[in-house]
């Protein structure tokens, strides 16, 4: 296994790839509605990212149909899009997002409210929110991988939520996919030392529920088996001296 260190010029190609897909996320989310077929939110994914003269890496990633992974409710991750699902008042949806520039590779995901939710599913969102930012507490040089591991699982569970265990982070760069995966939970040894110049996918995947998941005969679409609600939220950080960047999120600029 070998996990890639960034140069200053890839630092700043991701940190770009970063930029450009928080506002893909922004911009998506501004227009989700209900009536909104997941096709139309993929549609228009694509769109935003071409538009900035990237490539959506997630599109025919190992024969995948879309742009963007929409999944609704009991799905967990990669929901392939369609004309037939609208979304509706009361839906969590999470959208997951990627896209290229330049050679150097973006992962991101988010999961919105329709409308009025639940409290149930607010309270899931926000957890599977803070469990990243738990996460990262620990994202520092020196600090093992799995310290951000098991602080999301410590997080998470806490809440008597499932913390998925069949699908994990991994690292990012000039591929989608990269070493080290990055589960969500602890498991045996400490995993890879951080070092600065890593780019890491982090990307707690969490249910109201039990934690087992089971794929659709679409070959993607990833469920909770006892069909409660999952939430998702990802993305690309950055290990540097000192705090974490989060590439994916928009900074805001002040007095520009
Ligand atoms: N963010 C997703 C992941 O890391 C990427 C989806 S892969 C796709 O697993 F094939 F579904 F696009
Ligand atoms: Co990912």
């Amino acid at each position: 296994m070998s996990v890639s260190i960034k140069s200053e010029r890839e630092i700043k190609l991701m940190k770009e790839a970063g930029r450009l897909l928080a506002i893909t996320h922004d911009e998506l989310s501004r227009a989700l509605k209900p009536g909104m077929s997941t096709w139309e939110i993929d549609h228009l994914g694509e769109e935003i990212i071409r538009s900035f003269g990237c490539v959506p890496n997630f599109l025919h990633y190992n024969g995948y149909p879309a742009s963007i992974c929409v999944s609704v409710n009991d799905e967990v991750v990669h929901g392939i899009p369609s004309k037939k699902r609208i979304i509706q008042e009361g839906d969590i949806v999470s959208l997951d997002a990627g896209l290229i520039y330049k050679g150097y590779h973006s992962d991101a995901a988010r999961t919105h409210a329709i409308g009025e939710i639940s409290p149930e599913a607010a309270k899931l969102i926000q957890v599977t929110k803070e469990s990243f930012f738990e996460g990262i507490k620990f994202a520092k040089a020196g600090n093992h991988l799995h310290d951000i591991s098991a602080a999301i699982q410590k997080y998470a569970e806490s809440f008597g939520y499932g913390v998925v265990r069949d699908l994990v982070g991994h690292g990012i760069g000039t591929h989608l996919h990269e070493d080290p995966e990055i589960p969500n939970f602890k498991v045996k040894g400490r995993g890879i030392k951080l070092r600065p110049g890593m780019t890491l996918a982090i990307e707690p995947m969490i249910t109201a529920g039990g934690y087992d998941v089971e794929w659709l005969d679409d070959g993607w679409t990833v469920v909770t088996v006892d069909g409660s609600l999952a939430a998702h939220y990802e993305n690309t950080v950055l290990i540097t001296e000192g705090e974490p960047e989060i590439l994916t999120i928009q900074k805001i600029q002040l007095n520009e």
